[in-house]
């Protein structure tokens, strides 16, 4: 059978998507290499969820993991409770990354034809997701960069859409309203429509600002968090969404049983049970962000202010030679192209002390070479 006969076996909503494109991987460099372009936490020091992943090893493979996460979801109530967050067992659905967490939802509450509503230029599962499971996709135009509210609002009401999707910060822009903005926002909205609130960077902008204190009075309001950014857990793929608790046992009937393998579990456990390293990375973060944004500043470029581990910078005119100056020292960002931006707008993930001084030099040097 040729491979055109085989395609049109495959449903005509998988055939129209376009694939996940990832962030890239740096060329082997001089042995040195700095991955810029993924937003993973890289000032963590992750050493002891090694060491007890290890011990976690000296026990049999042989048995399924727990299928119903209780242990992880109790130390996750117990972590949430210790941030001021009320959230019991029974608000928590756990997904293998939260883009898994992310296509549940979709899959338990789109039907075909149903709308949903994103900003423009956004993460790209929330649009391949959608329509996958067959809804109508709606991208609003964004306002100077961030994702604007308003318009959002009008469109909602106005297409009686389902589900509306954003992420605060943002993706990948790192701009970031305010936990009154985003009350501001739920209360406008009718109460049949769902929200999906990807926080997958929260905790790097203001943690106590997160809507998880939103949940008790906004039934429809979804929450979504992960473990691969602050928590530093990527490779692990820990993600999990925090709802009224109906929302959750519908989710819960559709994830796959064993969606969390026994060390993403175990690994995911440890860090929640042991966070300091996650606030001393994200405070790092934090000062790292300030000096990346002021010496873009100072190099004449406008980076969007962050609420990210990340930075959103126009590199004008002399884009790709920048980016191949970076590549060329073995870094790599993200030129934002595939999220429907002129390429020339670049995401760059904050990084270590250590790294963003290596960035800053390198940057420096590939910049004077492109003006010779
Ligand atoms: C806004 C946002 N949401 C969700 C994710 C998915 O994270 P994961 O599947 O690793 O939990 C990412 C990853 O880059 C992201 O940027």
């Amino acid at each position: 059978m040729d491979s055109e006969r085989l395609r049109k076996l495959v449903r005509p909503e998988v055939q129209a998507l376009e694939p996940y494109v990832a962030g890239k991987v740096p060329p082997l460099c001089h042995g040195k290499t700095l991955k810029l372009a993924s937003n993973e936490n890289l000032a963590i020091d992750n050493q002891d969820v090694n060491r007890y992943l290890r011990k976690v090893l000296h026990h049999s493979l042989v048995y399924y993991p727990d299928a119903h996460h209780t242990k992880l979801k109790k130390a996750l109530s117990t972590f949430l409770k210790e941030s001021g967050f009320e959230v019991s067992s029974e608000h928590i659905v756990f997904g293998d990354g939260s883009g898994e967490s992310l296509q549940i939802i979709m899959m338990a509450c789109l039907s075909p034809g149903e709308r949903v509503i994103i900003p423009e230029n956004s993460f790209s599962l929330y649009k391949t997701r959608a329509l996958l499971a067959g809804a109508k996709v709606v991208e609003v135009p964004r306002k100077d960069f961030w994702v604007d509210l308003a318009a959002l609002e009008e469109v909602v009401c106005q297409s009686k859409a389902k589900l509306v999707v954003f992420a605060n910060p943002d993706n990948p822009t790192s701009t970031t309203y305010s936990l009154a903005a985003i009350e501001g926002f739920l209360s406008r909205l009718p109460q049949d429509t769902l929200v999906l609130l990807d926080e997958a960077y929260i905790h790097f902008a203001e943690w106590k600002e997160s809507a998880l204190s939103l949940l008790s009075r906004y039934p429809n309001l979804i929450v979504m968090h992960t473990l691969s950014k602050a928590f530093g857990l990527a490779a692990l793929r820990v993600g999990y969404t925090i709802s009224h608790p109906e929302m959750a046992v519908q989710m819960e009937k559709i994830r796959l049983p064993f969606n969390l393998g026994l060390l993403p579990q175990e690994g995911a456990w440890y860090r929640l049970t042991h966070p300091s390293p996650v606030w001393k990375s994200v405070s790092v973060i934090q000062k790292e962000r300030e000096k990346l944004f002021t010496f873009l500043h100072q190099e004449g470029l406008s980076p969007l202010p962050a609420g990210g581990n990340f930075v959103f910078c126009d590199f004008g005119e002399a884009y790709q030679q920048l980016i191949k100056g970076l590549e060329s020292h073995g870094i790599t960002v993200r030129s934002l192209g595939s999220f429907g931006f002129h390429p020339r707008f670049v995401r760059i993930t904050v990084g270590s002390s250590q790294d963003m001084a290596y960035f800053r030099q390198v940057f420096l040097s590939v910049r004077r070479e492109v003006r010779r």
